[in-house]
């Protein structure tokens, strides 16, 4: 191999040396020496605590990600195969156990529903949204100015996708800190390492909010709305069969949650990645210069950090040999910091040559539907940030706190200062 697929410092030349830990402290904070010591010495390998192969090179996971009749996504979001424990079983029967979402289903169901969302949320739904994202920009920051420090995630990073997500879905203001906690129960639901009591709250949490957006569609039946919700049930007759009441609030639940996490994660680690480089804030605030700043952000950090599939038949990739039924984390990740693919790849340079081959968004059928709006709302919010928190830095008295999901990459709370006006 002419390239090199990792950095790996004071690599040992051995896996057996490393351990694939995503949830300890030190792993989370930078994964990126143990992903690029496995792209080079053993790039698709089985991690038993999560009983998961973590395939890591760009190529692979492509493949991965390409061939979705092997790599299956029914199913797949749980992050281990074991069942639920019959506890937990027992609250998510009180839902809508059945309720499909469209990143884990596979065709013809996924094409259906995604159809139907590509017919609703279009680009020009999404531009209509652009002076609204300027304005619950400026009127986060009013709200907090004058303080001089923040917790810019509780603040600002997690607030603006999910407002932007109300107005999208037309779901009140009220009700989005409600719908913000239980979309994290959502997602912690499918974290098995997690005690007992914490899975069965996650499961009532679940529930709720299954229950919440079964209600909103069924309201729209009798009382039609032009936002997005309602748009979706408009179409949902043009469907042969049309996609019922349960298969229709899946959609505003997954895009809700999948929206607003992805983002508030990827303004978090923009400030990460702007304390260690202020370049980056003169190219995020250089309108021509800010996108190609932005792929570079997502390209470093992964939101994302990867997600799973389901093998469907034995296959071999990367040199291992999977069985039919193995779970596979395909890492974007460190796909995206793959030497055989981009230059100097842990390196910040945005406007490289080779930036928008990065899969921060996935490739193939689930690519992220969402794409085109967090973009959008990541070039209108972070320059505006920017410059309305002159002296931005982080605060002295209290550190950022990592996420707490394996599969993902991003922060808790992230407490900084500026020179208020
Ligand atoms: C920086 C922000 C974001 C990142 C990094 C991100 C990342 C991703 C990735 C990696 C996937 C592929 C999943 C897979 O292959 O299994 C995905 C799918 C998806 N994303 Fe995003 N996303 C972001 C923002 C959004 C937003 C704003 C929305 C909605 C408004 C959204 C909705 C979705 C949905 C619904 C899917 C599933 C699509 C399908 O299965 O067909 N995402 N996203």
């Amino acid at each position: 191999m002419v390239c090199d697929p990792g950095r790996a410092p004071g690599d040992t030349g051995s896996l057996t040396a490393v351990e694939f830990d995503p949830t300890s402290p030190a792993q989370r904070e930078d994964p990126f020496d143990v992903l690029a010591l496995a792209r080079r010495e053993q790039p698709v390998f089985y991690a038993g605590t999560f009983d998961l192969w973590v395939v890591t090179r760009y190529e692979d996971v492509l493949e991965v990600l390409k061939d979705h009749r092997t790599f299956s996504s029914a199913g797949a979001l749980k992050s281990s195969p074991a069942p639920y424990p019959p506890e937990v079983l027992a609250v998510l029967a009180e839902g809508y156990p059945e309720m499909p979402y469209i990143i884990e289903v596979d065709p013809p169901l996924h094409d259906r529903i995604r159809g139907l969302v590509t017919k609703a949320f279009t680009p020009r739904r999404i531009a209509a949204l652009e002076p609204r994202v300027r304005a619950i920009t400026d009127e986060l920051v009013t709200g907090f100015e004058r303080d001089g420090s923040a917790d810019l995630i509780e603040r600002f990073a997690w607030p603006l996708p999910l407002r932007v997500l109300g107005e999208l879905f037309g779901v009140p203001e009220d009700d989005l800190g409600r719908l913000h906690r239980l979309g994290l129960d959502w997602l912690l639901l499918q974290q098995h390492d997690l005690p007992l009591e914490r899975r069965i709250a996650h499961a009532r949490g679940t529930v709720e909010l299954q229950r919440y957006f079964v209600r909103a569609v069924e309201e729209r039946l009798d009382r039609p709305t032009d936002d997005l919700m309602g748009a979706l049930v408009a179409e949902r007759t043009e469907l042969d069969p049309p996609l019922s009441i349960v298969e229709i609030a899946g959609l505003p639940l997954d895009l809700t949650v999948a929206g607003h996490v992805t983002v508030t994660r990827a303004i978090g680690s923009t400030l990460h990645l702007l304390f260690r480089h202020p370049s980056l804030r003169d190219d995020l605030c250089d309108s021509a210069r800010a996108p190609q700043a932005i792929e570079e952000i997502l390209r470093l950090e992964s939101p994302a950090q990867g997600l799973f599939r389901i093998t469907t038949r034995p296959v071999e990739i990367g040199g291992a040999k999977l069985p039919e039924g193995a779970r596979v984390m395909a890492h974007f990740a460190s796909a995206n910091r793959d030497g055989c693919r981009f230059e100097r790849p842990d390196a910040l340079e945005p406007g490289r040559p080779d930036g928008s081959r990065h899969i921060a968004f996935g490739k193939g059928i689930h690519f992220c539907i969402g794409a085109p709006l967090a973009r959008m709302e990541l070039a209108v919010a972070l320059p505006a940030l920017l410059e309305r928190l002159p002296g931005l830095r982080p605060a002295e008295d209290a550190a950022p706190e990592r996420e707490e999901l394996f599969f993902a990459r991003g922060f808790r709370s992230f407490p900084v200062s500026w020179d208020p006006p």
